[in-house]
Parts: C-alpha cells; structure tokens; sequence
C-alpha cells in the first residue's frame, strides 16, 4: 500500500537550491536528520538561529533532541530563504498566533509555512503565491513516527466516536497503519486551523470509505462555539513514508481547497543547505475531488 520515499522515480541529488525548487502551490520539504551529511546540515542550520531559538535549543537536555531543534529551525530559515532570496536565512524573524502557530513576523515577505518534527525526520509545509498575492492560506502537516509503540486506550482517548468505530473493525494488521494515518490527520487540521490542541479531537472526523481518499467532517455539536473553522474548507493528503533504513513515518498535509493558484503538491528531501532532490510519492490518501 504504502510507497514513499524508496519509490521515488531514481531521484537524483542536486546541488541546493536545486532548479526548479521553487513554484507556487504546496510544497514539502523533508529533511532525515540522521543523513552521513547530518553533521554538516547542523552546523549549516545551527549557524542562521536567532538568539531566542539557540536559547530554547540550549535548554533541550539530550543532544539528540538539540540537533533535532537545531536542523528543524535552521531547516525553516533556509527554505524560506529559497522563496525569497532577498532575506538571508539568519533575517528571518517569526511571530506567533493566538495559539502558538508560529507565523513570518509583520514587514517581512509572506509566505505560509507549518513545522513538524519527529524521531528521524522533519518536515516543513510551505503554501506561496508566486504572483505575490498569497493572503495566508492555512497550512498544516504532521510527522509520526509510525514504528513506535501504541499505548492501549490512545485511539479512545483522543479520536472521533466514529474514527474508533472504524478503527477498531479493521483486522488487526492494518490497524497500526490506520491508528497513524488517522493521528497525522487530525494533527494536520489542528495545526492548519492554528488551534493546536486547545481544539476538541472529537469535534472532526476522518471517514475512508472511498480506497484512496479522505472524507472530512466536521461536528459542530461538539466543537465550542469560540472555535471559528468554516472560514476554509480543509482538503487533505497522507502517505506513509519508508527510509532504506526501515524506519516508517506518517506524513499528513492540510490546507485550504482551491485558495492556491496551484494546488499541486510538491515533495523534496534535502539536505539543508547542501543538496536537494524531488520525490515523487504515492499519495495512500488525497482528497476525493483531485
Ligand atoms: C501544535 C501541536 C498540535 C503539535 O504538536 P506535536 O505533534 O507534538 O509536534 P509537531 O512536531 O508536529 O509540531 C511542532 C511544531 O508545530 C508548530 N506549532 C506550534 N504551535 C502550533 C499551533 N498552534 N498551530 C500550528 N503549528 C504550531 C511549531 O513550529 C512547533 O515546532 P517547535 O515547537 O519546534 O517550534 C501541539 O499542540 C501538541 O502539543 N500536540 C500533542 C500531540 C497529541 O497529543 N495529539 C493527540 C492525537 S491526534
């Protein structure tokens, strides 16, 4: 089912920024930070962190965690950088939303972009007009970690009535898969809307009736009237991604139907600073219209 990164058609490795890297639309960079060049991006990434972030990395006790922290931001800043090469990755300054979604700080050039980190593998979503006319689109995307252990209860705890309904119906060996897909999702909504947590799980489910495609609902009876979603209608990918060293990760994406120019998705991985190439994975789940 799944395909990800080892069935890319033979991606070939291109000196950054790599021609063609940038366009309009969605895209996503991908960054293993477990890469033999993975000393080399730290030192590229840790170099451009503002003092604020080398303090938060500083207060990281594990260095593992630190060089995650590091790659993550310094990834941020020189993919920004990409789209507006006029801003040198060391200049860019964020803001956050009401909830913590961090967002380019006011009087910088704008352009959409969402963080997710997980053991082995960061990923960065980012949404850009190349007319110059981009208004914010939301943007969300989530990395799990889908080799890790499930404690008993999670699902019951943290999804949808009916997303546990489905869940728990599947045989047993799927199950894994779906209990991943459907994490990654939902955290890819929360994200994109810019609630984060404070939003209720329960308040939006994913169906997959259709093979290959993801419904969204929303319930509204269970989501607090201060939570103000209807202004986007969330279109979603999610793929299961494969490294050659046997690790697997869920990787999830939502934004906005039709408020890009264009909404094709684009995947690289990259070493920052160094080297990127072009993936082509199979989407498991897309939305049913595209
Ligand atoms: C924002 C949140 C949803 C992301 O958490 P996460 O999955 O642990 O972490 P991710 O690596 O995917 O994303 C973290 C990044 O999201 C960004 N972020 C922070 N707040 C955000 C928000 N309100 N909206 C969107 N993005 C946000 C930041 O860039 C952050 O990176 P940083 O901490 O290095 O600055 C967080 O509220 C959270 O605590 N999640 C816990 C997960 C959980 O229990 N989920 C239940 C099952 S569905």
């Amino acid at each position: 089912m799944s395909s990800g990164l080892e069935d890319a058609h033979s991606p070939t490795w291109h000196r950054w920024p790599g021609e063609g890297a940038v366009r309009g639309g969605l895209s996503v960079w991908l960054c293993r930070d477990a890469e033999p060049d993975a000393a080399a991006a730290i030192a590229i990434c840790r170099d451009c962190l503002s003092d604020e972030e080398l303090a938060r990395m500083t207060r990281f006790r594990f260095p593992a965690l630190r060089q995650q922290f590091a790659i993550a931001h310094g990834f941020v800043r020189h993919v920004l950088s990409l789209f507006h090469p006029q801003v040198a990755p060391r200049d860019w300054r964020f803001d956050t939303g009401a909830q913590g979604k961090p967002e380019v700080a006011t009087g910088l050039p704008r352009v959409g972009f969402n963080l997710s980190h997980a053991t082995g593998l960061v990923a960065l979503a980012v949404a850009y007009d190349e007319t110059g006319v981009f208004s914010g689109d939301p943007v969300g995307v989530d990395v799990e970690q889908a080799t890790r252990n499930i404690g008993p209860g999670i699902a019951r705890r943290y999804f949808a009535p009916e997303e546990v309904t489905d869940l728990e119906a599947l045989p047993e060996p799927e199950q894994r898969d779906r209990f991943f897909a459907l994490w990654s999702l939902k955290e890819s909504y929360i994200k994109a809307t810019g609630y984060g947590l404070s939003m209720p799980l329960d308040s939006f489910s994913f169906a997959f009736d259709a093979p290959g495609c993801v419904s969204f609902r929303r319930h509204p009876d269970r989501l607090p009237p201060e939570f103000a979603t209807d202004h986007f209608t969330p279109v979603f990918w999610q793929t299961m991604l494969s490294s050659p060293a046997g690790e697997r990760h869920s990787l999830a994406l939502c934004t906005g139907a039709g408020t890009l120019q264009d909404d094709a998705i684009t995947v690289f991985e990259t070493v920052p600073g160094r080297a990127v190439r072009r993936l082509d994975p199979v989407w498991d789940r897309r939305p049913a219209e595209t």
